[in-house]
């Protein structure tokens, strides 16, 4: 097969939470990709980034021509990916979607390498590969193991979301909610709450996203259908419910598990141990987010087998939402994908399908 140039790749969102981490995360892990472009909204236009030692201007997405670019990471909201995330993949990028926009389309991978890399054996016929939601790529991380010893048969998971899971505002919004609190408002003054359903500042918010007829919210079905589509169970029973918490940065989610068959603690910490990025927890540690700040692991603790019943258990996960939920799991993608020579591969199926 010929050997073709590097894969070039655009970040769209460049200047945002996850944009950022993406840039960094690209450069420290020496992923062999040539940055074509970075762009983020008008506002952010001609501003400065640096990558791999040179300053980048950012441009408006407006103006962006995706010929040229093989990966297109998309970052910034599902209205931005809804609008040009199609354009893009028509142009011949592979969009790597980390919004809600495409994940529950037929024509479009839904991709946790650790989980299904599967999906990715082919180009996607929309051109598309999302991201999954940040809560559920930590827990069915998890739950995959579980699965292939002993079917699950019911997930219920409460999460506990940190504020920089709404971005970069969310994060200077926790800091100037928790300055309400601590200094007092001023006379007449409303506390703040932009990004968040109800101040966020020493508080815990069961509302995030949208709220649905049903009376579950976007973010608690999200990790319902994305569960069930990345494992490959459609009907697997999940149900969530979602908090956000006055916590920066690390989502944490406490899960309960039932199976076919009895698992041991032992067991279940034995298949964690054996999975790959996992770090878990015994002996009565826990991991906590603020402890963590920032990692590439999932980590895992509090493993309880319920005394009533013996085919059912607890964990508590912790993981990074910016990188194991988000910028990290994008990044991944591009790696299995680089591995597989799978951008090659496309292209000389194009060309031949061209000829
Ligand atoms: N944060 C997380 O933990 C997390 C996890 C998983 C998925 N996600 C998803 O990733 C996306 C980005 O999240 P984030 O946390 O990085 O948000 P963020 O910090 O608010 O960053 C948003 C980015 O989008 C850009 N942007 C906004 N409107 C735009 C427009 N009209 N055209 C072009 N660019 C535009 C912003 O550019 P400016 O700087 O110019 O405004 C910024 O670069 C969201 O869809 C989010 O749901 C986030």
């Amino acid at each position: 097969m010929r050997e073709l140039a590097r894969p070039r790749f655009a970040i769209i969102g460049a200047t945002g939470a996850v944009g950022r981490q993406l840039l960094r995360l690209i450069e420290s892990r020496q992923v062999p990709i040539e940055l074509a472009s970075l762009a983020a909204s008008e506002r952010s236009a001609g501003n400065g980034l640096h990558f791999r030692g040179a300053p980048h201007r950012v441009q408006a997405l407006d103006t962006l021509d995706f010929s040229g670019i093989d990966i297109a990471f998309f970052s910034a909201g599902s209205s931005v990916s809804r609008e040009h995330a199609r354009r893009a993949a028509a142009q011949g990028a592979l969009v790597i979607d980390n919004t809600n926009a495409f994940r529950m389309e037929a024509d479009t991978p839904l991709v946790v390498p650790q989980v299904n890399a599967s999906a990715l054996a082919q180009r996607p016929a929309s051109g598309i590969v999302a991201n999954p939601d940040c809560s559920t790529i930590a827990v069915v991380r998890l739950l995959q193991p579980v699965h292939a010893v002993s079917a699950l048969r019911s997930v219920i998971a409460c999460t506990y979301q940190a504020a920089s899971g709404a971005g970069l505002t969310g994060l200077q919004e926790l800091e100037q909610s928790s300055r309400e609190v601590l200094d007092g408002l001023p006379a007449g003054a409303e506390p703040i709450h932009n990004r968040f359903a109800a101040p966020l500042g020493f508080n815990a918010v069961p509302h995030i996203d949208v709220m649905l007829p049903d009376g579950f919210t976007l973010e608690e079905q999200k990790m319902r259908q994305e569960a069930r589509k990345i494992l490959g169970l459609p009907a697997l029973h999940v149900s969530a419910t979602c908090v956000r918490v006055p916590v920066r940065n690390c989502h944490s989610a406490a899960v309960y598990v039932r199976c076919t068959h009895p698992l041991s603690v032992a067991q279940l910490a034995t298949l964690w141990r054996e999975s790959p990025e996992v770090q878990v927890y015994e002996s009565g540690a826990f991991p906590t987010p603020r402890e963590l700040g920032s990692s590439d692991l999932v980590h895992v603790g509090r493993i309880r087998v319920d005394p009533e019943d013996g085919c059912a258990f607890w964990f508590w996960v912790v993981s990074d939402n910016l990188l194991v939920g988000a910028a990290l799991n994008a990044v991944q993608i591009v790696e299995k994908l680089v591995q597989d020579r799978a951008f090659d591969r496309w292209s000389a199926q194009a060309e031949r399908a061209a000829a």
